[in-house]
């Protein structure tokens, strides 16, 4: 926990807090965490939620300095592969609207904009994009 509180305090403006993520860690029934790890040291994050046959990225963080080395690539990759064992057809998540680098890295998994949350992110008051993926294809 406290590796991955030092991803999300200084990759996230508005961080979860260390019980929300163990709550999110906990729970099995619909939940999915996994970590990079490098020289035993955490070095990435990924958080996936499974309704249906849908999965919703509920959060993606690499540790700032290991940035652009495929870390968050290489946790979407293990996700998919797992997607696809559990049937799940498509995927979703929000994205600031102003985050290119996660944006990037989503196109490339075939995500497209469906829409726009006004004001999504509390304290920015920033809007998020809307994206979905069909994981049958793969950009
Ligand atoms: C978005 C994020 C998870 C990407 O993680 P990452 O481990 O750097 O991603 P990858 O190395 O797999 O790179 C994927 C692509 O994203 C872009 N990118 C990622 N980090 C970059 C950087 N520091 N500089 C430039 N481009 C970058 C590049 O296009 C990169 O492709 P490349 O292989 O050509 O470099 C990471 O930047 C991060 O933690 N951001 C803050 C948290 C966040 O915004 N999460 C998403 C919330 S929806």
């Amino acid at each position: 926990m406290p590796d991955l509180m030092v991803i999300e305090e200084s990759q996230f403006p508005e961080p979860w807090t260390k019980g929300m993520l163990i709550d999110e860690i906990a729970n099995t029934e619909n939940r999915r965490y996994t970590v990079a790890v490098e020289k035993k040291s955490l070095i990435g994050y990924l958080g996936l939620m499974f309704v249906l046959d849908e999965l919703h990225v509920n959060t993606i963080g690499t540790l700032p300095g290991h940035e652009g080395r495929g870390v968050a690539t290489s946790l979407l990759d293990d996700a998919w592969s797992d997607a696809f064992t559990r049937g799940i057809k498509r995927a979703t998540l929000e994205v600031a609207v102003s985050n290119d680098r996660a944006i990037e890295l989503y196109y490339r998994y075939g995500f497209k904009p469906v829409g726009v949350r006004k004001n999504y992110y509390e304290r920015s008051m920033e809007d998020a994009l809307v994206l979905w993926a069909d994981l049958a294809i793969r950009a």
